[in-house]
């Protein structure tokens, strides 16, 4: 579904990634976890084009995206939402209109089936009820509830999520978490979650991949990754329990 090879990132003098492999099955989710300033969020850019790497390959549903016209990836970028780490809301617009703006980038135009498929997606949300409400008017996880709604209107074969619960308490984590996994089971969409809360990479990765300096230096089950007994990645794990404490 999503194949990444030998991609590489310079900026500026720094090499953020130094050859980056990952395979992500359909309607699988690979949680993607790794230090502040490690180059999670740049890795998911490249993933739809937003950065270009500077070598390397990706495949989305089979089709490379490297080198495409911003119209080529116009039409990639329906196939993949993303949900970025702030929400990233208009504030002048109300829930509703937050997510119905990229069904009108898609050209829809029917009110009725505009209404019928946001109504659809706040019961998903479970934000009924809160369609008239500026972002402003939000608690902090029920921004990232409409920008997931945004994110998945168009009904994309993939998500990426980049901290999809930094800065939330641990319920409203919680329940971040388990939204990941109902639209996983519900639409089949094949997803990428980066974070460093490793409790919501246990809870939402059938697969976790470890970047680090710049490559995946561990690719395996959460249990694989429990288990390990790897000093790079015990540190990583038990410096994160440290902080979660
Ligand atoms: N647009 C940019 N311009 C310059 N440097 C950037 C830009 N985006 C990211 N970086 C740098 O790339 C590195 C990786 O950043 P990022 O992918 O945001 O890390 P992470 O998401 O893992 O915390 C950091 O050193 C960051 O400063
Ligand atoms: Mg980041």
């Amino acid at each position: 579904m999503i194949a990444v090879r030998g991609l590489k990132k310079e900026i500026g003098p720094q090499q953020i990634l130094r050859g980056v492999d990952i395979e992500i099955g359909a309607g699988k989710t690979l949680v993607i976890i790794g230090r502040s300033g490690g180059g999670k969020s740049v890795l998911l850019k490249t993933l739809i084009g937003l950065m270009q790497p500077n070598e390397g390959e990706i495949e989305i549903e089979g089709q490379s995206i490297i080198g495409l016209s911003e119209r080529q990836l116009a039409a990639i970028r329906r196939k993949v939402g993303i949900l970025f780490q702030g929400g990233a809301l208009f504030d002048s617009m109300t829930v509703e209109e937050n997510i119905a703006f990229p069904l009108h980038e898609a050209g829809l135009r029917d009110p009725k089936i505009i209404r019928q498929k946001i109504a659809e997606i706040l019961e998903v949300i479970e934000l009924e009820g809160q369609e008239k409400k500026l972002p402003v008017n939000l608690s902090g996880g029920m921004k990232k509830r409409v920008g997931l709604a945004r994110a998945i209107i168009n009904q994309p074969s993939c998500i990426l999520y980049d901290e999809p619960t930094a800065g939330l308490d641990p319920v409203v984590s919680d329940s971040i978490n388990r939204l990941i996994r109902r639209l996983q089971e519900r639409y089949h969409v094949t997803s990428v979650v980066v974070t460093h809360d490793m409790k919501s990479a246990f809870h939402v990765g059938d697969h976790i991949a470890y970047l680090h300096e710049g490559r995946i230096y561990f690719h395996g089950t959460p249990a694989q990754l429990q288990e390990s007994s790897d000093p790079i990645i015990q540190d990583f794990l038990i410096g994160r329990a440290r902080v979660a404490d």
